[in-house]
């Protein structure tokens, strides 16, 4: 990137959003998946000055709360309400941090959803049709969602609810089910003629594939979409037969679907923000949505793509508004390497197993952010986040504060006076180039590394200098090498502050440096010269006997659930899902390929798995050419032991099929790594 292009960027002014949570339960690490990044990646821009608001709001609405209500006798509203109310006050909680924290279900949403539902109905994208909505003969009423489930017609998943299938993550029109059953009675429902509002979304084929071209942030976000448009697009029932929602502009019987006027208070909220900042006119959410010198960043989880990337950038486009720019679509969370689920209880709650044990905000939000790319599925386990914790933000980061502050307290009395030197002002200008490099890659992970990787130079400088055996012969060294440790301190902890906004905060205050929030990468280098207050330690250790505690509590709850026995009565040429979850499979790409000159049938291959280059021998000569395999994406059993084949060691497995070794690949462009599932 050139000069230029950075001083452009510092200007274009960014809204980032974070996907809104239903007002229907309370938080677990999968909605934190979203939440903790988006928050990091804003307070990552800002670091760089760049003008950036960041919103979000609950969702109101759509079946699921309706249901919730009813089964336990309360009216939506108040029960949405609740947890509207719940979500405004845990954000802060976990340092997540919004200018605008609105919700659906209030008049500002009501009043620009209808307005949008208009401006499509004026351009001729709006028209009526009969549909097909299925109905319970038993209770005499249509089943709108998730009041029915039935079998996928994409992927055959039988436990489909009525508008998603999680297992291959379509959305579902209404109608599209098979096999429909009632949740309401539990029996069969059957499918009655009903008038609906569609939007044309097949009209909109060419602009989304233009859009999904242009689209940045994770490769998952114009990968799905580009295979969906490919597929065929299919009008979209934008209405309900429900009481709950916003009501369909002059139509008394109808709502709108609430994934209509859910991402609409992504303006909403942008126009409440603009409404009660001092700073800004009341206009200012134009800048975003009615104007293209503005960028606009969706934070959201994998499983809700197709709404973001094809339903709503062409509402936008369809109603004259401004597009996103990028969307950056998390993997989602596992916990102990199996599949999250609230209602078999694999779940961490935020409130019971996290904040009501003390855990500082810090601690899950580096896990979160550090453990592994966003776009990729992330493991949680409460022994993971214990060696994380005590591995890398106790005994490298927060040893590596406490230790030079103490020293330069107690010797100095305060910072001691002296000058970067050569090396250490190299490391934190690399780190801060690491950090801006991260930031263009809408890459979160390597923001917190960058940071760490600083951190854990300062820990070594401070070994390898040993500055409290310098104190008695060498008092102008020590000297020195403290107020470098403190130097570093200083500007690791501002490039962590976006992971970790309340440790770095602390270190400051200790440095005397001001806020750090506010501060940005140009004072990564501003000398240290605060009046240096008596450290304490940052962070304590997670200890064991809370992390077996926990762990047990997990155990209990899933083990409640019936799935142990359901897992003993596997069929015997059935095996479990574990043992394939042993193998690790895994995209490669061929970096060189030759032929081993005394086999017949023997190529030897080396294929970047990610984070490293294996050697493989292969079965392939005389079926591949090598020049023509070198650049091709392959898949790979990364886990299998080496092997010793015709005196070269095989690192890894690559898959193939018949006798022809028609190599697998895949048909998206994953990068290597991916894991394969
Ligand atoms: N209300 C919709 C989003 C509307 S945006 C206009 C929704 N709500 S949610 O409460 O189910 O999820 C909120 C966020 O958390 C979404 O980004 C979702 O993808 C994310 N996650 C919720 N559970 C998750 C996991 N188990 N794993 C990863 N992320 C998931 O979706
Ligand atoms: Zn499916």
């Amino acid at each position: 990137m050139t000069d230029n292009d950075a001083a452009d960027d510092s200007e274009t002014p960014t809204l980032v959003t974070c996907a809104l949570p239903y007002a229907n339960g309370k938080a677990h690490l999968g909605h934190l998946r979203t939440y903790i990044p988006g928050d990091a990646y804003t307070r990552a821009l800002r670091k760089q000055g760049r003008e950036v608001t960041f919103v979000c709001g609950s969702d109101m609405h759509g079946t699921p709360i309706v249901v919730n209500a009813e089964e336990q006798g309360r009216e939506p509203e108040e029960l949405a309400m609740e947890y509207h109310d719940y979500f405004e006050r845990t954000f802060p909680r976990i340092d997540v941090d919004f200018d605008n924290y609105g919700h659906t279900h209030e008049e500002s949403n009501f009043r620009r959803t209808q307005q949008i539902v208009r401006a499509l109905e004026d351009a001729g994208h709006v028209y009526e049709d009969e549909m097909k909505v299925a109905y319970d003969p038993e209770t005499e009423r249509t089943l709108p969602d998730r009041y029915v489930e039935g079998t996928c017609p994409y992927c055959d998943n039988e436990e489909a609810r009525g508008d998603e299938c999680d297992e291959c993550g379509r959305h579902l029109e209404p109608g599209e089910i098979e096999n429909p059953v009632s949740k309401v009675s539990g029996a069969p429902a059957e499918y009655v003629e009903q008038t609906h509002k569609f939007f044309a979304l097949s009209e909109f084929r060419d602009f989304l594939s233009e859009f999904v071209d242009d689209l940045e942030g994770t490769s998952n976000a114009r990968n799905q979409p580009k295979q969906w448009i490919e597929e065929g697009l299919q009008d979209w029932c934008i209405t309900r037969d429900l009481d709950w929602g916003v009501p369909y502009p002059n139509d008394e019987d109808l709502v709108l679907y609430v994934w209509v006027d859910a991402p609409i208070e992504y303006i909403s909220s942008t126009e409440e923000w603009a409404a009660k900042d001092d700073d800004v006119p009341d206009d200012a959410w134009e800048r975003y949505w009615r104007n293209d010198d503005s960028e606009i960043v969706h934070v959201i989880g994998g499983d809700i793509i197709q709404h973001h990337c094809v339903f709503w950038p062409s509402v936008l486009h369809g109603a004259g508004y401004s597009t996103p720019d990028a969307v950056m679509a998390s993997g989602l969370v596992k916990i102990n390497d199996r599949a999250f689920s609230t209602s078999k209880g694999r779940a961490v709650w935020l409130d019971e197993d996290y904040l009501d044990e003390e855990f500082p905000a810090d601690f899950i939000r580096y896990y979160i952010v550090s453990y592994t790319g966003f776009e990729n599925d992330l493991n949680f386990s409460w022994s993971l986040f214990q060696e994380r914790v005590n591995n890398e933000l106790v005994d490298t980061f927060g040893n590596f504060v406490y230790r030079s502050a103490l020293l330069a307290h107690d010797n100095f009395e305060g910072t001691p006076d002296g000058e970067l030197e050569d090396e250490v002002r190299g490391e934190i200008e690399s780190a801060v180039d690491r950090f801006e490099g991260a930031i263009d890659d809408y890459n979160v992970k390597e923001v917190a590394e960058a940071g760490m990787a600083l951190a854990g130079f300062g820990n070594e400088y401070v070994q390898r200098n040993e500055p409290w055996n310098l104190m008695d012969e060498d008092e102008e060294r020590a000297a020195e090498v403290l107020y470098n440790c403190l130097a570093v301190a200083k500007a690791s902890s501002l490039l962590l502050e976006p992971v970790m906004p309340s440790a770095a905060e602390r270190v400051w205050e200790t440095l005397d440096e001001g806020d750090v929030h506010g501060a940005t990468l140009d004072d990564a280098l501003e000398p240290v010269e605060g009046d240096l207050q008596e450290p304490e330690h940052l962070f304590e250790q997670v200890d064991d006997e809370d992390i077996e505690r926990l762990e047990t509590r997990l155990q209990e709850r899933i083990g409640d659930d019936g799935e142990t026995e359901e897992e003993e009565e596997t069929e015997a040429d059935e095996i479990p899902f574990e043992r394939f979850e042993e193998l690790d499979i895994r995209v490669a790409r061929v970096e060189t390929a030759e032929e081993i000159e005394d086999s017949d049938s023997l190529l030897l291959l080396n294929v970047d798995i990610g984070d490293e280059v294996r050697q493989v021998v292969a079965g392939l000569k005389g079926l591949h050419a090598p020049d023509e395999l070198v650049g091709e994406r392959v898949v790979v059993v990364t886990n299998l032991e080496t092997a010793t084949i015709f005196g070269y060691d095989s690192e890894a497995m690559l898959l193939a099929a018949g006798e022809d070794a028609d190599l697998l690949t895949t048909v998206g462009d994953s990068e290597p790594g991916t894991q394969v599932m």
